[in-house]
């Protein structure tokens, strides 16, 4: 395994989109297009699906050296009443695009810190939303909370208007780590907030947890699990530290490079987190995703409806996405767009009636039908181009490109069938890789990913 390692461990993506946003062709996306593939997409899907939002909450307390997300730290709160009040415009801007009122499916609420903002103010956000929207059946509503500052009351409002599902980050509960990514966070805090989740009737509570940390070793992801296990999460991230440093603005300091652990280290990490999580009941979930058998995220595996978009995974699957808030994602499955990430521009263009997006892409055909093949890859570790709208005329190339984890015996290609064996799924990015016509075609020289393993 230590060889593989080192053979497959290079720069890729994860996989929340095809083409990914590297990729995409800015100079053939234009506002004018975006807003009707919307329209088109929404035509064709609320009636039967609905749609999903997530609303992007991008306010933090504190800084954890380790965090790739998009964030402002602040510890002033008058920020969140102008916050809100853009994110309900960019809301009526897009509802203004609709042909009748949005069904919402799916609905998160991701950062940054969505429980920086009071629960009154998240409250009055989600009202908002739905003065001009109504509930899909069987729904999913979904924030992101942090341990250390979710109360009670957040989470009684959150659950008043409908959400029953929460993750909490946790990454490391050993102290030195903590330290080392600035972010104490004692097991307790979280076991309370885990507890009073319950109490109040979440039905599916979270934990992210990271291996590959700085100062992070075996025993301590082995620790991280065992107390994980006190409280039994119904679904656990456990996500590979991404180090992307060169990024701008992430904070990824603190640390320097000799504080992490090597690829291979990493990799026995991630391999006995798994031999651990799946000795107490957990199943693997596509990648970096676990779930007991309980929880929605597994039921959507055996069914064979689980999808991957910006949030991650989801038991949810609907054609369009809209993302409100600075630096926020939407898919209209015809197209991706991205809002400005500076909160004051973001602000200034709802303010003026714009929709705030600055770059986005319009999928060709052949791009739908190797997203397909990405989609099934991440969700089911399989897919197969048998069928015509399956086929793509590259085909053969990825398949040569494949060969040598053929050779590893890491997959299976038969009759035009791909199957990855248990001993392939940790290099799955690299098998979706082969397929990534946009990354074949146009090797950028500039590092644009964190590594795979
Ligand atoms: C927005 S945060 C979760 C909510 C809240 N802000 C918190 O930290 O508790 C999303 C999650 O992304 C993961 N994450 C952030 N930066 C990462 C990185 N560089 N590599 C891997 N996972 C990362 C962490 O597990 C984190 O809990
Ligand atoms: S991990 Fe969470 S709390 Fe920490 S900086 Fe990132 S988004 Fe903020």
């Amino acid at each position: 395994m230590c060889s593989l390692i080192q053979k497959y461990n290079v720069p890729g993506p994860r996989y929340t989109s095809y083409p990914t946003v590297p990729h995409w062709d800015i100079d053939t996306f234009s506002g004018k297009t975006w807003k009707a593939t919307v329209k088109k997409s929404f035509d064709e899907s609320n009636a039967s699906e609905g749609i999903s939002l997530y609303i992007h909450l991008p306010y933090c307390e504190s800084m954890c050296t380790f965090c790739g997300c998009h964030k402002r730290i602040t510890k002033r709160h008058d920020v969140e009443t102008p916050y809100i009040r853009s994110v309900l415009k960019e809301w009526e801007l897009y509802c203004n695009l609709f042909s009748e009122k949005p069904k919402i499916k799916e609905l998160h609420l991701g950062g940054g810190t969505p429980t920086f903002f009071s629960p009154n103010n998240l409250k009055y956000l989600i009202n908002g939303i739905f003065k001009r929207a109504t509930k899909a059946e069987a729904y999913e509503f979904s924030f992101e909370g942090h341990p250390n500052n979710t109360t009670k009351d957040h989470l009684q409002a959150l659950f008043d208007v409908g959400f029953r599902r929460v993750s909490f980050g946790v990454q490391d509960y050993n102290e030195t780590v903590q330290k080392a990514i600035h972010r104490v966070q004692p097991f307790e805090k979280v076991k309370e907030v885990t507890e009073v989740a319950r109490e109040i009737g979440y039905t599916s509570v979270g934990h992210d947890i990271i291996f590959g940390l700085p100062h992070q070793t075996l025993r301590h992801v082995e620790e991280t699990i065992l107390k994980t296990k006190e409280l039994m999460p119904d679904r656990l991230a456990f996500y590979s530290y991404a180090h992307v440093p060169w990024l701008k603005g992430n904070g990824q300091r603190g640390y320097k490079d000799d504080d992490l652990p090597s690829a291979e280290q990493k990799r026995r990490q991630y391999e006995r987190g798994k031999e651990l999580l799946t000795q107490v009941g957990y199943h693997e979930i596509g990648m970096d995703h676990f779930a007991l058998p309980s929880d929605s995220l597994f039921q959507a595996t055996q069914s064979g409806t689980l999808h991957r978009n910006f949030m991650g995974y989801t038991a949810t699957k609907t054609q369009l996405m809209v993302g409100l808030g600075a630096s926020s994602i939407s898919d209209s499955w015809y197209s991706f767009a991205q809002n400005v990430k500076s909160i004051e521009e973001y602000a200034h263009l709802v303010e003026n009636d714009i929709i705030p997006i600055y770059r986005g892409h319009i999928l060709t055909e052949e791009d739908r039908v190797i997203r397909k093949h990405i989609l099934n890859l991440m969700c089911g570790f399989e897919t197969s181009w048998e069928q015509p709208e399956m086929y793509f005329d590259e085909i053969n190339e990825v398949v040569q490109a494949l060969e040598e984890m053929r050779n590893d015996g890491l997959i299976t290609i038969t009759k035009g069938r791909l199957q990855v064996f248990e001993n392939g799924r940790p290099f799955i990015r690299n098998i979706c890789m082969a397929f990534d016509l946009h990354l074949r075609r146009k090797t950028s020289k500039t590092r644009l990913f964190s590594m795979t393993i």
